[in-house]
């Protein structure tokens, strides 16, 4: 049989789509009770029923499989629905990280729906109509995702988002509309407490932990990736280096070590399956795992999408936060003083008026909040009393290539001056 994967460079690698981060698994090895709870809960409004609302909440660390989840329900019942298995079922998912403004989150829906919202002319309210108008039309019931909430419990109109999305069919009067909704959470019980109460009371819902994967966990769902899937060639690879790799990443329940984080266990099979192949190999040698570990694999909230949804000022202090400590090799923490100045001096040659302290520190801890960096409260010392700045706070970024961060935020920032004209 000839294929045009026949003459691809791959010799692992079968499919490079997924090994990435947006693909969602056919199977979830150690998630079916997810799965099944998430079902359950929200059973009668997949089989069509009218004017009811349910509510879940997924909580749990990066990389435990809450988007995965969520998503790969929302495939199969577009794929039911397609089939006339089920009554008819809308998706959307919204990424609170993109789409921060009711506004934005209703446009959102509303693309998933079909539906062409422009971007100026119509009120909050009048899109808002008119996606339920178009769901009552078509007797849909709605599956709802809202992924990232952490960051949506911060935005401005937050308390609005949260209400809508736990209340849309009751928002205009009596609505047929039967709607399940999924909030996934990195750190509910650290987030939920900024929404206001009459908010919170509305999400009273049950909540489903994700905890972080074992080592052993790991290694199903990297043969599972591999085989079930077929992202690669199975044969390139053997149990030792599974292990390798799940045993790096793998939760230690009694040790509390180890990220647990299935996307980083991907990302490391990934790069060194490439690495393998760039040397012309046909198989992985426990040589290139170790390397691509040792080298300090991309840690997943490095994707290049999570950086490129930060705004400006966001990209250039953490480009600044960057280069100090680029500059200051052998320090894991920099001065938030000294990042200041590198700031301004990148705002100064970007042509663009810095922000002022305060906006800066602001920025500093969104950054914060998105995991992208780590803050410490410096200890005062006794000695150096001639030194009498007092920085409150250092920052640090661990386990990244700096210069691989710093080439693609220079790439990011030129995109968005560019945009800018
Ligand atoms: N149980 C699982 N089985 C197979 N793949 C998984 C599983 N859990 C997570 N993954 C994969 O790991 C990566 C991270 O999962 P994701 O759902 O994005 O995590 P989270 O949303 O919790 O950060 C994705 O590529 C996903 O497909
Ligand atoms: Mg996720």
């Amino acid at each position: 049989m000839t294929s045009l994967e026949d003459f691809s460079s791959h010799k692992i690698i079968l499919d490079e789509r997924k090994l990435s981060n947006e693909y969602i698994p056919t199977v979830l090895p150690h998630r079916e009770e997810h799965l099944k709870k998430t079902i359950e809960t929200l059973k009668p409004i997949f089989q069509g029923e009218e004017n009811i609302v349910r509510i879940l909440i997924y909580n749990g660390p990066i990389g435990t499989g809450k988007t995965a989840v969520a998503r790969s329900i929302g495939n199969k019942l577009i794929e039911y629905a397609r089939k006339n298995k089920i009554p008819p079922i809308a998706v959307s998912y919204i990424n609170g990280q993109e789409f921060k403004s009711k506004f934005q989150v209703l446009r959102k829906i509303g693309s998933d729906l079909g539906l062409n919202i422009p971007r100026r002319g119509f009120s909050t309210q009048e899109v808002m109509e008119y996606i339920l108008n178009f769901l009552n039309r078509n007797n849909y019931n709605l599956y709802l995702i809202l992924d990232e909430a952490d960051v949506t419990v911060k935005q401005r109109e937050g308390n609005e988002i949260f209400y809508m999305v736990t209340r849309l069919n009751e928002i205009y009067g009596e609505q047929r509309l039967g709607l399940g909704t999924v909030i996934i959470f990195r750190n509910y019980y650290q987030n939920i407490d900024i929404l206001d109460k009459a908010v919170i009371s509305s999400l009273n819902a049950p909540i489903i932990e994700f905890d972080p994967y074992t080592s052993s966990e790991l290694e199903t769902i990297l043969w599972s990736r591999i085989e079930k899937e077929k992202a690669m060639r199975a044969e390139a690879v053997n149990d030792e280096i599974i292990s390798m790799i799940a045993d790096t990443v793998g939760y230690d329940v009694k040790k509390k070590t180890g990220s647990g984080d299935a996307r980083m266990a991907i990302k490391i099979l990934y790069f060194s399956a490439k690495k393998a192949e760039s040397e012309g190999r046909t198989y992985i040698l426990p040589d290139d795992v170790r390397s691509v570990i040792n080298r300090g694999v991309l840690p997943t909230v490095y994707d290049k999408d999570i950086l490129s949804r930060l705004s400006l000022h966001e990209k250039i202090i953490l480009l600044a936060i960057t280069r100090t400590l680029r500059l200051e090799k052998e320090k894991a923490y920099v001065n938030m003083g000294v990042v200041k100045l590198e700031y301004e001096d990148l705002c100064n040659k970007y042509r663009i008026e810095p922000l002022g302290h305060t906006s800066v520190w602001e920025r500093i801890q969104r950054l914060k909040t998105l995991d992208l960096i780590e803050t410490k409260v410096a200890k005062g010392t006794s000695r150096g009393r001639t030194t009498r700045i007092q920085i409150p706070e250092k920052i640090g970024i661990n386990r990244v290539p700096l210069d691989l961060l710093e080439n693609i935020l220079e790439e990011l920032i030129e995109k968005d001056l560019s945009r800018r004209g």
